[in-house]
């Protein structure tokens, strides 16, 4: 019979054959960052923060935490934006959610926002590096922003972001960091090498800081997502749209939700012991 006794501890009242009471092994090896929660609120009272989640994934992500009864930092380039995805959040559930407007790129701009995010919510438990641009182009064609720009964004911006509060997830002894790659940084898709360096980049520092960390009970995961509906793959002409298609297994394009759902895993109880990994998530286009 299995008796749950807290959310951390399932213990069992049989005696095995050696005489071994299960209970003993269950105590002996239980983990305390796990727990099969049942709750409709498993990520209760922790705080999040969400890079790019003025729209798209980053909007999905977000609101996949505040359901999930965690309180969110709502991090855009344009305080249009996170002002207005908080704005939303907060009357799902008041409290919920603050807005804060910062280019990831500028190392020093991210620190002051890291600070602030801290005093705001006294925490820090996930940290999701979501905000990222393109700028396609051949390589023979690309211009040195063109480069600068998507290396400063997508990857510098995630090493800015977690340098802003790993002290914190540190003192705390726990935390979630969760870096979103893409399947170009995966196979490398011919027009990115800007994008796929920089998404190839952000798996090599998830493994790093993941061995970095795991001693303080932090794990760094990576959601590699293929092609899903938002403004990033709005702009694709029918012919592209027709050739990414052609590519991929579940022929169709995902939803943001469908990111937004494995981060969320990532992020709660279920998933302690799951560290340094890469979780495609792009209808088997990857495979
Ligand atoms: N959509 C896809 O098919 C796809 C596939 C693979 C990977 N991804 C990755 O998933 C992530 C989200 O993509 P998405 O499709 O949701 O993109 P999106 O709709 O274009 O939204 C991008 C978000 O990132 C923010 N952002 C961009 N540059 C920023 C900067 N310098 N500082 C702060 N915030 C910045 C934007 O802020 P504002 O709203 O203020 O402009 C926006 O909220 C990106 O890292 C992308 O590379 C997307």
């Amino acid at each position: 019979m299995l008796i749950l006794l807290s959310d951390s501890l399932v213990q069992e009242k049989a005696i095995s054959s050696t005489g071994t009471s299960r209970l003993e092994l269950k105590t002996k090896y239980s983990n305390p960052n796990f727990s099969m929660s049942t709750s409709t609120q498993p990520l209760q009272d922790q705080v999040a923060i969400v890079t790019g989640a003025g729209r798209g994934i980053g909007e999905s992500v977000a609101r996949y935490f505040v359901d999930a009864g965690a309180k969110v930092a709502v991090v855009s380039r344009s305080e249009a934006n996170s002002s207005k995805v908080a704005s939303a959040l907060e009357s799902i559930r008041p409290g919920s959610a603050r807005a804060y407007a910062v280019d990831v790129a500028d190392f020093d701009a991210v620190q002051k926002v890291g600070e602030q995010i801290i005093t705001d919510f006294g925490r820090a438990d996930i940290l999701v590096n979501n905000a990222g641009i393109t700028r396609d182009n051949l390589l023979m064609r690309m211009s040195s922003e063109e480069w600068d720009a998507v290396l400063d964004t997508n990857l510098k911006g995630a090493f800015n972001f977690v340098r802003s509060i790993l002290r914190t997830m540190i003192k705390q002894r726990s935390g979630r960091i969760i870096n979103i790659s893409s399947v170009s940084g995966l196979m490398g898709l011919a027009g990115q090498t800007n994008y796929a360096a920089s998404k190839a980049g952000m798996i090599g520092l998830t493994k790093a800081l993941a061995k970095e960390v795991a001693s303080r009970g932090i794990t760094v995961n990576v959601v590699a997502p293929g092609f899903i509906e938002t403004d990033m793959t709005a702009v694709l002409n029918e012919e592209i749209r027709k050739g990414a298609l052609s590519q991929i297994p579940l022929s169709r394009f995902g939803q943001p939700e469908e990111i937004a759902a494995t981060v969320g895993f990532l992020s709660g109880s279920s998933a302690s012991y799951i560290t340094g990994q890469v979780i495609a998530v792009d209808g088997g286009m990857s495979m």
